[in-house]
């Protein structure tokens, strides 16, 4: 099976003042996600997925460590070949929801002339098509996440990096996003997704990786990390009480 990303010995830190000593936020993380996987990542809140992600899309350059996308291809390629969804997306808002995915279309260099076909395929995917006039202020957060899904499929990516997709929709919103994933999975198209919403990532990932205080704890099969417990939530619970993780610590 292809490797569609691995990561090697990540370590990135943060300076938060000038005159205070850099915090080591990612240490030595390492992962491999091969083709048609589903991979889960998940983590406590500042255990540093969003900080991999970006170094991941080149937004920050770690100190150490590498990244390779489809068997070595140079980054420029393989950005091509990536759909993002970032945690926190800009929406422009005086942009119609048509204007938006137009705006990332063009930014990606694609063939104007397959825009318009695509884009209503992904708009009607998402159930957007109503609201595609409408400008992208007069959005519910939940149609503004589906847009920011839209633009992240947009250009029929083979790896997807999605940021927390199913935060600020409804639970129908979030059975919609679920079946569009699992069409990808049907044609083999790769994802890697950070989420709070542990029975979504047991629903869709076959792999986790998992990242604790800037370190990857867990990197493998779902079935092998849940073991005999009931669900992904139990497992979880356990391990965090097993490694002796305090939320107000
Ligand atoms: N630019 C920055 N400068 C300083 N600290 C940062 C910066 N970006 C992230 N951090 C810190 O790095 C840590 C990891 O943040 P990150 O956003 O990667 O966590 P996360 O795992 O995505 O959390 P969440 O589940 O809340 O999204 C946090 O402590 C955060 O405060
Ligand atoms: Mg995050």
């Amino acid at each position: 099976m292809s490797v569609i990303c691995k990561v090697d010995n990540l370590s990135k830190s943060f300076r938060t003042d000038f005159y205070k000593k850099p915090i080591h936020i990612l240490k030595n993380i390492s992962f491999k996600i091969e083709e048609g996987q589903f991979v889960g990542f998940i983590g406590p809140n500042g255990a540093g997925k969003t900080t991999t992600i970006k170094c991941m899309m080149q937004f920050i350059f770690p100190e150490s460590g590498t990244i390779q996308y489809f068997d070595h291809m140079d980054i420029q390629s393989a950005k091509k070949r990536i759909g993002f969804l970032p945690e926190r997306p800009y929406f422009q808002e005086f942009l119609t929801g048509i204007e938006f995915l137009k705006f990332h279309w063009n930014l990606s260099g694609l063939p104007r002339n397959k825009f318009a076909e695509n884009a209503e395929t992904i708009l009607a995917q998402v159930k957007l098509t109503h609201a595609k006039n409408l400008k992208l202020k007069n959005y519910s957060k939940g149609m503004l996440q589906r847009i920011g899904i839209a633009q992240a499929l947009l250009a029929s990516p083979d790896f997807l990096i999605l940021d927390e997709p199913m935060s600020g929709l409804d639970p129908d919103g979030r059975i919609l996003i679920k079946d569009i994933l699992k069409k990808l999975k049907e044609r083999n198209i790769t994802v890697l997704m950070s989420s709070h919403l542990l029975e979504d990532l047991e629903e869709l990932c076959e792999e986790l990786i998992i990242l604790h205080q800037g370190e990857t704890l867990f990197n493998g099969p779902t079935i092998d990390f849940k073991k005999n417990f009931d669900s992904l939530e139990v497992a979880y619970a356990a391990f965090k009480r097993q490694i002796g993780y305090n939320y107000n610590a």
